[in-house]
């Protein structure tokens, strides 16, 4: 499903034209699809569901309370890393009782703030904080439910700073100390081993490393089974792949179809943490031409909207397709081709640093000072990643319904940036 289509010329949002939005809202401007976030927590839950999984949708990806909210309506649960998370679930209505909590540095006010909360489970990812959860579930007279996040050494080649089961990253802990984990939970009668997790980075295209991670999550659990501990999760993360070009990212069913056999026979519940996948393609950021501008041999589109408020082309080089709202020319089928018509442009944005950068060498439509861009695939890690930078307030955010839309973010003020400085 595309939650983004041109018609008549224009680019559309459901049945909302874009444009429509950024004349009320002004720009840079988020613009989300209920539809599309709905549709593709629906995909992952009906892949998967003949093991009935929970699905805690990583609020790290987009934390906006509305898309929490919406999500929450739909049956999804939460993966958080951080209190500032726990606080959005709950600011948002949703329920915690099937929260996910993972992450490498919990603080102890962050871990009693969780069981306070009743979540699922935390993710542990090292001895040092199988003790602190200990210590606060102790001082709290609770029993703190964990899963022991185990490194599986798998590389699933995607991009050095967002792999994380690799040996050397500092995520989890050693596959091969499964056991010594386990007793050392089991000898500690403030906390509970309800099952193990797994995550190894994001995006993932293909669906061997996953494949390869159910095998060892079995042949843990197994393991630990036959050791006498209780493991009745296996929790395989998140990072499902997603079509920032086109479709190559597979199908959930394609994941599904290496992951259930090992649930099935691990007789285990499954958690997984979908971040990405549900939330990329349900937005797009908007953003105006501000000037235009040919100089050592290339043409500059400088618009308003930057690497502080979309940093993963800087931080990553990741590609996100960019095309006019009302293009001179219709959105071609492959964006990394030459396309007649158009010509290599750097967009880039406002901010003082050579880096600034939505794209380059892109092949782009004529674009004057006043037209609209629109970059594609900037629902996840987009608005969470932005900055204040140069002293940009940030962006609105803006929830499409069928015809319907609602502001779900105001743009900041300038008084908004000094808001909480002091003298
Ligand atoms: N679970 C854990 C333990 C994670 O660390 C992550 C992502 C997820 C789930 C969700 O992964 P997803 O399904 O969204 O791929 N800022 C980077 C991505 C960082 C991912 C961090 N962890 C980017 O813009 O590509």
């Amino acid at each position: 499903m595309d939650a983004f289509e041109y018609r008549q010329g224009q680019l559309f949002c459901e049945d909302v034209p874009v444009a429509d939005l950024a004349e009320e809202f002004g720009s840079p401007l988020w613009v989300y699809s209920a539809a599309k976030l709905r549709h593709e927590y629906g995909a992952i839950r009906d892949a998967f569901s003949e093991v009935d999984p929970v699905i805690c949708y990583s609020v790290k990806a987009n934390g906006n309370l509305s898309l929490l909210k919406l999500l929450n309506d739909e049956g999804c649960s939460f993966d958080i890393v951080s209190g500032g998370e726990l606080y959005r679930v709950q600011q948002s209505g949703s329920a915690t009782e099937r929260v996910i909590f993972a992450g490498v540095g919990k603080t102890d006010a962050e871990i009693r703030f969780a069981l306070e909360a009743d979540i699922l489970m935390f993710n542990v990812e090292s001895e040092a904080e199988l003790d602190a959860i200990s210590a606060v579930a102790g001082s709290m007279s609770r029993v703190a439910p964990v899963a022991l996040r185990l490194n599986p050494d798998i590389d699933a080649r995607t991009h050095a700073k967002t792999t994380t089961g690799k040996k050397g990253n500092k995520f989890g802990m050693d596959i091969e100390r499964h056991n010594e984990l386990a007793a050392k939970v089991l000898g500690d009668a403030n906390l509970e081993l309800r099952g193990i997790h797994m995550h190894l980075g994001s995006p993932i295209l293909t669906t061997d490393p996953y494949e390869a991670a159910a095998k060892k999550a079995l042949e843990v659990v197994r393991d630990l089974r036959a050791k006498g501990h209780q493991t009745n999760w296996i929790n395989l993360g998140g990072g499902f792949g997603l079509s920032y070009l086109g479709n190559e990212a597979p199908p959930y069913s394609e994941y599904a179809r290496v992951i259930l056999p090992c649930i099935r026979q691990a007789e285990c519940r499954l958690a997984l943490e979908p971040g990405r996948s549900i939330c990329g393609n349900a937005g797009i950021l908007v953003t105006r031409v501000i000037f235009t501008k040919r100089e050592g041999g290339k043409l500059f589109v400088i618009q308003d909207g930057g690497m502080n408020d979309l940093v993963r082309p800087a931080m990553y080089d990741s590609f996100h397709r960019i095309w006019p709202v009302r293009p001179a020319v219709p959105p071609p089928d492959d964006y990394q081709q030459e396309i007649p018509g158009c010509e290599p442009a750097d967009v880039v944005g406002p901010i003082c640093e050579s880096g600034d950068y939505l794209a380059r060498n892109r092949w782009l439509p004529p674009v004057e000072r006043g037209d609209l861009l629109s970059t594609f695939s900037a629902g996840a890690y987009g608005t969470v990643m932005s900055s204040h930078y140069n002293a940009r307030p940030l962006g609105a955010e803006v929830l499409v319904e069928g015809d319907a839309y609602r502001l779900i973010r105001r743009r900041e003020t300038y008084d908004d940036l000094i808001a909480t400085e002091r003298d």
